[in-house]
């Protein structure tokens, strides 16, 4: 997208691919904008059924990370012929189940024959520009707050291996099919004005491109409770997902990791699916988005603070 030439930009477009947000918006009156996504992967479950939720609930999770509500979506869906429309049912029945559970309606989609499996959604949202989440609104003094623990993409990486047991395997998918629909309302009632959701490019991508864009630096004190049970120990049994040392090559020199265990720091670069909400927020206010997360059951842990930009994007220190 960068490489395309670059256009007089329609005043309309409040967010656009230029920030690396997690979706377009797009001004249509003085109280309400567009959010629109696009999302779809291969299978990391096994089971079609559930594939199909996390596939939904992941391509959800850019309209939440804006602070706005999904309305309608799109199927996308790249299918091998020898698949059987019996396992292509499923996948379809399970987004669309995730997707009715978030209120949305599917109101069409596309197909096309493919060697390989996809499946997601275009989501269309709405917003109100006033209250929306962007990725360049972190400040100095904030406090950074996580919706999910990490290590999704570890986990589904030892998952294809045999190497889960049933209850990792049933802990992986009921994470990846949370929606962050609670988190993120949650974050705009708090009055919250940053946040992006954790995906391909793990911990410390997203938080490097949080920073670049807010012209800040993000330091993180990383501890063993910020992880799935068991992500570590499969990290340290080479159980790391193919985009794991992408995100390492390109991530790495824009972070600082000082003390970290090894296992740790492949965890935080591992590549979620359907991953958390990274927050941030004014001291005060992340308390109140602590206190409204705790309420509802939701997974948090403060990981950090947001400091005046330094020559790094992340840093991570030991506790
Ligand atoms: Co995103
Ligand atoms: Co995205």
């Amino acid at each position: 997208m960068k490489r395309l030439p670059k256009l007089p930009r329609d005043p309309r477009v409040l967010v656009d691919q230029d920030s690396l947000d997690d979706a377009g918006v797009y001004r249509l009156d003085r109280r309400t904008a567009l959010v629109q996504t696009v999302d779809f992967f291969t299978p990391v479950v096994d089971d079609p059924y559930d594939y199909g939720r996390v596939a939904a609930a992941n391509s959800l999770s850019d309209v939440y990370a804006m602070g706005g509500s999904p309305i309608t979506a799109l199927a996308l869906m790249c299918f091998p012929e020898a698949l059987g429309s019996e396992v292509l049912g499923e996948v379809l029945r399970g987004g669309q189940a995730m997707m009715r559970s978030a209120g949305v309606a599917i109101i069409g989609g596309h197909t096309v024959k493919d060697p390989e499996l996809k499946f997601g959604y275009s989501v269309t949202g709405v917003v109100d520009p006033s209250r929306m989440l962007t990725n360049a609104a972190a400040r100095p003094g904030d406090r950074l707050i996580l919706t999910k623990p990490l290590g999704s993409g570890i986990l589904a990486t030892a998952l294809k291996h045999g190497k889960l047991s049933p209850a990792q395997a049933r802990r992986l998918t009921r994470q990846m099919t949370t929606l962050n629909r609670a988190a993120s309302e949650v974050a705009v009632r708090a009055g919250a004005r940053a946040a992006t959701d954790v995906t391909g490019f793990g911990l410390l991508g997203h938080a490097a491109q949080m920073a670049d864009a807010s012209g800040v630096t993000i330091v993180f004190a990383p501890r063993p409770d910020w992880f799935l049970p068991g992500t570590l120990e499969l990290a340290g049994e080479g159980e790391i997902a193919g985009g794991l040392r992408k995100n390492q090559e390109f991530y790495g020199p824009r972070v600082a990791i000082e003390g970290i265990p090894p296992e740790m720091t492949l965890g935080l670069f591992d590549p979620q699916t359907s991953g958390g909400l990274l927050i941030a927020a004014r001291e005060r206010k992340a308390a109140t988005v602590l206190a409204g997360l705790r309420r509802r059951r939701i997974w948090a842990k403060v990981l950090g603070r947001v400091t005046r930009r330094g020559d790094r994007d992340v840093r991570c220190e030991a506790v």
